[in-house]
């Protein structure tokens, strides 16, 4: 786990915290029930499971043979994945494993050097970010990338942009259609924000909000693009317990309130196993492990690479 987690553990009241942790952990349990360990799931082509329930559907996102090479080091090879329509799916692995750099090559921040990505059945080659981010991908970062002096409404509206029209003359010239589009943008901010009950905070400056709330509006940001499939790069960086256990119940209600698909990188493992439907293990670039989270705790594999390492880092805590 990364230093800055218990920098921030540190700094909360200990008691206030452990109760709230406690008063969520009972609504986690309830959760867990509808996520993560009951969920149907089966195989698919790719050499991947997805969720029973999205098996006749076209999957959201389906990866062959990805893979880059950065000089020598081959950061992701033979990465192949199926996710389902309306999927949580994990990605998870220890530090430089290539997690980022996988999300990095879905979005087209890094072209692949070989293999193909396709989005809702269409293939991404030759698209660049922006057109990824059209055909419904959508992201937030490890190391938070927000407008810092723009408000929290703002940086909403930015996500928001290509989704509402208004031509370049009613905006010149403040045609009655300029301040119908305005309307509709800020409501829609409004009503994004309130996903995670920050239409209060609409106002203030991105940067000024704590580190939890900033990666809250991250996730909005990236919602606003109305994506089909949401990436999310560490959400819990950063978060105390109760701040995690809030965020795994919005993840699954995002889920459910915009039947999208979401695949997470996390090294929170309460987190990944509470809401992970399947779950993709990686390790120097290559996926070694895929499952249920059942199935990912109990992998020899995976416990030698990775979960073993991680309960040795919370023992040592
Ligand atoms: N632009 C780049 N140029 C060269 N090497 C890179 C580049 N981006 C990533 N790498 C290397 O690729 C490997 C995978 O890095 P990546 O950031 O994807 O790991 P990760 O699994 O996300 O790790 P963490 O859990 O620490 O975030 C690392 O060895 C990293 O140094
Ligand atoms: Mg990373």
């Amino acid at each position: 786990m990364s230093s800055d987690v218990r920098e921030v553990k540190g700094s909360q009241s200990v008691a206030a915290t452990e109760k709230k942790a406690d008063a969520l952990s009972a609504e986690k349990g309830k959760r867990d029930a509808s996520t993560g360990g009951n969920v149907k799931m089966v195989p698919v082509p790719s050499d991947s499971i997805v969720p029973e329930r999205d098996a006749n559907k076209s999957p959201v996102l389906e990866c062959r043979h990805l893979g880059i090479d950065f000089g020598g080091l081959r950061a992701v090879d033979d990465f192949n994945m199926m996710i389902g329509r309306t999927e949580i799916a994990g990605l998870i692995g220890p530090n430089g494993a290539g997690k980022t750099t996988a999300f990095n090559l879905l979005t087209k921040v890094y072209n692949p050097t070989r293999g193909t990505v396709l989005i809702d059945g269409v293939d991404t080659a030759g698209m660049d970010i922006s057109k990824v981010s059209k055909a419904g991908i959508a992201r937030t970062f490890q190391n938070i990338r927000l407008f810092n002096s723009l408000t929290v409404e703002e940086n909403v509206r930015i996500g928001l942009h290509n989704q509402i029209k208004c031509g370049m003359w009613s905006g010149m010239f403040r045609l009655p259609r300029h301040w119908a589009s305005e309307k509709e943008f800020h409501n829609k901010s409004l009503e994004l924000l309130d996903v995670f009950h920050m239409a209060g905070n609409a106002n203030e400056v991105a940067g000024s909000l704590p580190y939890g709330a900033q990666r809250r509006l991250e996730i909005v940001r990236a919602l606003a693009t109305n994506p089909k499939l949401l990436l999310l790069d560490e959400p819990a960086a950063g978060m105390n317990p109760s701040e995690t256990a809030e965020l795994m119940e919005t993840i699954v209600r995002i889920r459910d309130e915009f039947q999208i698909a979401i695949l997470l990188i996390e090294h929170d493992m309460d987190l990944v196993m509470g809401i992970c439907e399947g779950i993709a293990v990686l390790n120097f670039g290559k996926i070694i492990a895929k499952g249920t989270p059942k199935e990912i705790q109990s992998d020899q594999q995976v416990i030698e690479a990775y979960l073993g390492k991680q309960d040795d880092a919370k023992d040592g805590e």
